[in-house]
């Protein structure tokens, strides 16, 4: 499933009722904590939260030392070596859940192209993503054109767009450094 939200109160509300006990929870702009505590509620088994904010970085390593099965990443989520810091700390390249806010009005391009990327990568059931301008385009699209969609319901897209990490994107990263500039 992927839910798409624009109020970081449905947001947190959201993800404590997705996440389920023993997952494996990824979450991008974890700010304070506030939705972090609501997935640790449930339970999960673990949660690598990601923020690059210096306000993160403080309450996020208290939280961490509430929680044993809490990782705080201090990084940025547009950068590739901010994956491979978290793929290193997972047991396996995959999570159930994938959460990602990086404040509701951030530009839905940078919104969607850390989704994509974050998800085709590690493959969610579930993605839970906060932006207002992705909201915008979803109640203003139409499709206008019959496309099918098979297979299971899932986080991740992959059916009609080639599977996995980009090409360029593998391929040191290019693109990646690029979207910063
Ligand atoms: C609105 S806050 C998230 C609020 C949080 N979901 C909650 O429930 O309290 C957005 C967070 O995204 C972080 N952020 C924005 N862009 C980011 C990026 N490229 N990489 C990492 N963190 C980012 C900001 O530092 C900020 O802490």
């Amino acid at each position: 499933m992927i839910a798409l939200v624009r109020s970081v109160d449905r947001y947190r509300e959201l993800l404590g009722e997705v996440v389920r006990e023993g997952d494996v929870v990824v979450e991008l702009g974890c700010h304070r904590g506030a939705a972090t505590r609501r997935i640790l509620r449930r339970r999960p088994a673990r949660v690598v939260a990601v923020d690059y904010g210096e306000e993160a970085r403080e309450a996020m390593t208290r939280l961490e030392r509430e929680h044993r099965e809490l990782t705080f990443v201090p990084g940025d989520a547009r950068e590739y070596e901010t994956l491979e810091r978290v793929l290193e700390l997972l047991d396996e390249p995959s999570c159930d859940v994938l959460a990602v806010d990086l404040g509701g009005g951030m530009f839905p391009d940078t919104a969607f192209k850390v989704y994509y990327v974050w998800s085709v990568t590690l493959r969610p059931r579930d993605a839970v993503l906060r932006n207002a301008g992705l909201c915008e385009f979803l109640l203003r699209a139409e499709l206008r054109e019959r496309v099918e969609l098979e297979g299971d319901d899932r986080g991740y897209l992959g059916e009609l767009s080639p599977p996995g990490i980009p090409g360029r994107i593998k391929r040191r990263f290019e693109e990646f450094r690029r979207w910063r500039e």
